[in-house]
């Protein structure tokens, strides 16, 4: 029932669409080699602190620090403008943010994005990540994509740290103010907390095969997949 709950919710639910000259900057930096190549040399450079917690090819040092490698470079910009403006909170985030101007934002969204995500491994039972993975794909691929690579809109899942996603499912399930007015209020609602541990266990072990992760840069870039 819960499952058929959320498939529902899923398609009936719209959220904000990213902004349209903002998407229109991103495709002339991301589809121009030049460009990209520009901006993902500056990202790098203003990134360093940012590596310090987030790891230095955005593969997270900590189990409660999200990945922000392989993300798409918009849903990244989007997410430091959310702390910035006040609508998601953190004790770090929230003051880091301001301090980027949009320039910055742009850059450390593309130099981000193009990295690898390189999944810690952990031990999950066999049969917790099995259930997560049916879950997942009853109920959160048609925002989160097939593979959980995630979209311009929605963040990727995929080889994300473990705690992370849990602690990100619950805050949603709880209602929690730093996450307020998102989403997945809505979706993480019909979660129990079996549930989170399932499809977290999948999730945090979940790695693209090759193919497909070149399909998901080559989207990226606005590239034909070869
Ligand atoms: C002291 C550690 C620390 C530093 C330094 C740091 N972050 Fe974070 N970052 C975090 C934590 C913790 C979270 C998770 C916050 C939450 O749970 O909402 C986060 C979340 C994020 C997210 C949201 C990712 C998602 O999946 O939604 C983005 C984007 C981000 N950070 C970008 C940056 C950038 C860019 C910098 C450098 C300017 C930076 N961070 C520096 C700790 C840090
Ligand atoms: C209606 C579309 C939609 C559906 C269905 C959906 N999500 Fe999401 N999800 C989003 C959006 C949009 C965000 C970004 C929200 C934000 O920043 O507040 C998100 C964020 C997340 C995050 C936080 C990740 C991060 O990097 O901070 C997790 C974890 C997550 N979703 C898991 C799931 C799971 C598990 C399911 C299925 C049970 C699911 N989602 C179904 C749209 C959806």
């Amino acid at each position: 029932m819960r499952i058929l709950a959320i498939a529902l919710l899923s398609c009936l639910t719209s959220f904000a669409l990213a902004d349209d000259g903002l998407a229109q900057r991103f495709a002339q930096v991301m589809t121009d080699l030049e460009n990209r190549q520009h901006a993902y040399a500056a990202g790098q450079e203003r990134a360093v602190f940012c590596t310090y917690c987030h790891g230095e090819t955005g593969n997270s040092k900590r189990p409660h620090i999200p990945n922000l490698a392989g993300q798409n470079p918009l849903y990244l910009f989007n997410a430091f403008e959310k702390f910035a403006s006040g609508e998601r909170t953190d004790f770090v985030m929230s003051k880091l943010a301001q301090n980027l101007t949009q320039e910055d934002r742009v850059n450390i969204a593309v130099y981000f994005s193009q990295q690898q995500v390189h999944p810690v491994a952990t031990t999950v039972s066999e049969s917790l990540r099995r259930r997560g993975e049916t879950l997942f794909h009853n109920a959160c691929t048609g925002c989160h994509g097939q593979h959980a690579e995630g979209m311009e809109t929605t963040p990727r899942l995929a080889g994300q740290p473990d705690e992370y996603l849990r602690t990100a499912l619950t805050r949603f399930r709880e209602n929690d103010p730093r996450r307020a007015g998102s989403v997945m209020m809505g979706v993480a609602a019909l979660l129990s907390a079996d549930d989170i541990e399932a499809v977290a266990a999948y999730l945090s072990r979940l790695t693209l095969d090759s193919a497909d992760e070149k399909a998901r840069i080559a989207r990226v870039i606005g590239a034909t997949v070869q």
